[in-house]
């Protein structure tokens, strides 16, 4: 896939496998980070493990399977925060419109529930990746394809959306997270409409 090699990702990687290091149990990993994969893949994969975290959150038994060193939010994680480096650059590299214009609608798709994911998952998800997030969200808010913002429309037929980010929460750090999202997801749709 030719198409798929975008400057950000793979100066994510670069970037990610210095920080990271050497030792030995890394290796595998190392090879795995190698591969530069497209924005609608990266979506795809962060759906998938979205919904492992959704459906191991009620079933008591499982959630060893929520902390966050397990594979799934390590993987989750890593997948959040490429996702949020298409969409932002990560200093070296400028995001691409294109790559850009493709997770958005990979994200939007329909019948995935994607968004509807992201924000019931974000309780389980550490306090950086929350971050990420939010940052995500708010960045896709504004993405347009073919001219139009899609995201828009998405939530249109979505309001129950807004009413889990409006739904009282005790933790304080999601109350934030959460209504700073319904803000950006508000003032968008608002904009949009003029
Ligand atoms: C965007 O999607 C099109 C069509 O699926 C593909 O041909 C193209 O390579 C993708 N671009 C990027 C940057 O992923």
């Amino acid at each position: 896939m030719m198409g798929c090699m975008w400057p950000c990702a793979a100066a994510a990687i670069a970037t990610t496998a210095a920080t990271v290091g050497s030792g030995a149990g890394r290796k595998g990993w190392w090879l795995f980070r190698t591969k530069v994969r497209c924005p609608m893949e990266v979506v795809r994969h962060s759906r998938d493990l979205l919904r492992i975290v959704f459906e191991d959150r009620d079933a008591s038994s499982n959630k060893e399977d929520l902390k966050p060193e397990t594979k799934v939010m390590v993987d989750l994680r890593r997948n959040i925060r490429e996702v949020k480096c298409i969409l932002y650059g990560n200093g070296e590299a400028e995001p691409v419109t294109e790559a850009c214009t493709n997770l958005t609608k990979e994200f939007f798709k329909e019948n995935t529930n994607t968004m509807h994911l992201l924000i019931l998952c974000l309780p389980y998800l550490d306090s950086e990746t929350k971050k990420d997030v939010t940052q995500v969200i708010a960045n896709l808010q504004r993405q347009k394809v073919d001219s139009k913002i899609i995201a828009s429309d998405y939530l249109e037929v979505n309001k129950d959306l807004l009413d889990v980010l409006v739904s009282g929460y005790d933790n304080m750090e999601i109350a934030i997270h959460y209504s700073t999202i319904l803000r950006d997801c508000i003032r968008h749709q608002v904009a949009a409409r003029h």
